[in-house]
């Protein structure tokens, strides 16, 4: 067991520690201790142990009260009392309070502690599709899955990021038939003249409107032209086949996309790599193997002309099963397939011991059956666990899905362009108080609005709706990302004032009520992140971190910290508050990917 003042630890872990060496029957079973109003904690494991043990809980309570060392202003408890039925009531000095954080604060990670168990975790996350516009649905994936990775590298976890977009399926053959019987389109949508190359030229709005156009147009034809549809279909024939005319063709939607793609994840100051970029086509050499082992293993059968997988409780209305196609009639491979081979690709080349699936919850059917079929064909198993972070519908303000007026997707640019420039205006007006420049204005803006979308993103819990509400994301009252940026501004604003002063910890001064519940709630960081990352939940690190800056907020207004009154221990002591708050809240906010501008 770890030693009881171990000082690298939280003051909830010191508390437990002390308990369990009281109360050795209990085992390794740390009571339980939660945080209460009553005290600082409360411990009710007390009851579940004398029940075990067949005693009185009151009576077992008190013997441990009185096997504890003594209470006392230096020690680690200032009061503990028996209550109810067998509860304990703690109150911890604030010492231990202060001591616990110096010594978390000398630490790059503030203390916290890698997660005990650690893997490879391939996310599957921003997966838009090729030559079709992104919408807010790609948006949450992306955010929500790019917290995810950055909360579990933090952990200790090793992440393999995968980003499975739509690049492949019979919308090519009449994308690139179009393309073939239109070569002028051609020489227009790389916007090069006709010289056939250079792409890289073009900025992402126009590689997809050039896209967006060449779509509409194919459509048009396909949906009213017999003939033009049946040499679309040999297209796709042509195209599986690898033959290289097609092939070439394919390729240049794909690149002209990822101009498309790189552009909003610049936007959205999101760092996406070409070679995690590994699409729906990254797995069509698999497609074949992976239909004949389940085919052979019996997991997949024949049913009328399609490759099947059953389940007992996925039935349609008529009450008849609804299989899982994984190739169908036409010799076709489709969604499914796809996903059951990078799972292979994943457990067995990867050698990742967890999946994740950043996925809108519209495809939670798809994603049970699909783990289901490859936990019976043996490639998920005890070892190997595939999971769905799956998220809810964005809504618009009418609590409609979002669209536009004409009912078409909003475009994620002018969206973006949006939040920046309300944003802005917010930043432009404390611009003057806050010193701002510009350039800083202009740079705030950015972060603030960018910072707004992925909050409001990231603070309800991802499988709930949410409304997609500027007017709300941008205000700076209430639970939003630019309360949380101010209050670490503001602190760095008196840090800067603070001159010579320094922060510095004193654990021997007494405590404001408003610093200890600061205190005690930075000291959580660490035990919030381990949930978060264990559950998937970016959404709880968000709440920690707005209650973070509420209690701040209180301290601020409670506790002068540079007032000439203050002794200067006291000033270095709140000093100290304000720097680890500080610092615990710009480590929050850049796993959440929101940056923390330094003046606001
Ligand atoms: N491209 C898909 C879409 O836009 C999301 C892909 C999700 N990932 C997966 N492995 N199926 O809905």
């Amino acid at each position: 067991m770890a030693p009881v003042t171990s000082l690298a630890s939280t003051v909830d872990q010191r508390i437990a520690d002390a308990l369990s060496a009281a109360l050795p029957e209990a085992g390794s079973a740390d009571p339980l201790l939660r945080r209460s109003d009553r005290a600082d904690y409360q411990a009710n494991g007390i009851l579940a142990l004398a029940k075990k043990l067949k005693g009185n809980p009151r009576e077992l309570a008190a013997q441990v009260v009185s096997s504890l060392p003594a209470t006392d202003s230096d020690g680690l408890i200032k009061e503990i009392e028996v209550s109810g039925p067998g509860f304990l009531n703690i109150t911890v000095t604030d010492r231990a309070i202060i001591e616990t954080l110096a010594a978390r604060a000398a630490d790059d990670r503030l203390g916290v502690p890698h997660a005990e168990r650690t893997g490879t975790t391939a996310i599957d996350y921003a997966q838009p599709n090729v030559a079709k516009e992104m919408h807010v649905g790609h948006l949450r994936s992306a955010v929500i899955g790019a917290a995810m990775v950055e909360i579990l590298e933090f952990m200790g976890e090793k992440v393999i990021r995968r980003h499975h977009i739509g690049d492949w399926g019979t919308q090519f053959g009449m994308l690139i038939q179009y393309l073939i019987e239109h070569p002028h389109e051609l020489d227009h949508q790389s916007g090069d003249g006709g010289t056939g190359a250079d792409t890289d030229a073009i900025d992402g709005e126009t590689a997809m409107s050039n896209l967006n156009r060449l779509y509409k147009a194919s459509r048009a034809v396909f949906d009213s032209d017999e003939e033009f549809k049946a040499r679309s279909r040999d297209r796709v024939v042509a195209l599986q086949a690898g033959e290289k005319e097609t092939l070439d063709l394919w390729q240049r939607f794909v690149d002209e996309s990822k101009i498309y793609f790189h552009s909003v994840f610049d936007k959205l100051d999101m760092e996406i790599q070409d070679p995690d970029i590994v699409g729906e086509s990254g797995y069509n050499h698999m497609l074949e193997e992976t239909c004949r082992i389940l085919e052979e293993t019996g997991v997949a059968v024949r049913s009328e002309g399609a490759l099947c997988v059953f389940f007992d409780d996925v039935k349609g209305p008529d009450g008849n099963q609804v299989p899982l196609i994984v190739k169908k009639t036409n010799g076709g491979y489709g969604y499914a397939a796809t996903d059951l081979s990078a799972i292979r690709d994943r457990v067995q080349n990867l050698r990742a011991t967890t999946l994740l699936y950043v996925v809108d919850a519209r495809q939670s059917l798809h994603f049970k059956m699909v783990f289901e079929t490859a936990r019976r064909a043996g490639w998920l198993n005890d070892e190997v666990k595939a999971v769905q972070l799956a998220f809810g519908t964005v809504l618009g303000k009418d609590g409609k899905p979002f669209k536009t007026r004409e009912g078409e997707t909003v475009r994620l640019e002018d969206l973006l362009d949006e939040a920046v420039e309300r944003a802005t205006a917010v930043v432009r007006e404390k611009a003057e108080k806050a010193g701002l420049g510009e350039q800083e204005i202009t740079e705030n803006g950015r972060y603030v609005g960018i910072g707004a979308v992925k909050y409001a993103d990231l603070s309800t819990s991802a499988v709930r709706d949410y409304k997609f509400d500027l007017d709300q994301m941008v205000s700076l009252h209430g639970d939003t990302s630019v309360y949380l940026q101010y209050a670490y501004a503001r602190i760095q604003s008196i840090l800067r004032k603070a001159g010579d002063a320094k922060a510095v910890a004193h654990p021997e001064l007494t405590l404001a009520p408003a610093e200890r519940a600061l205190g005690l709630h930075v000291d959580q960081f660490g035990e919030v992140l381990a949930e978060v990352a264990t559950g998937y939940e970016p959404h709880k690190l968000a709440a920690y971190l707005y209650q973070l800056a509420s209690l701040y907020t209180t301290f601020y207004d409670q506790c002068h910290v540079l007032s000439d009154e203050n002794a200067p221990e006291l000033v270095e002591n709140r000093l100290f508050l304000c720097d680890i708050t500080a610092r615990t809240l710009r480590q929050g906010l850049s796993l959440l990917g929101i940056r923390a501008p330094e003046r606001l």
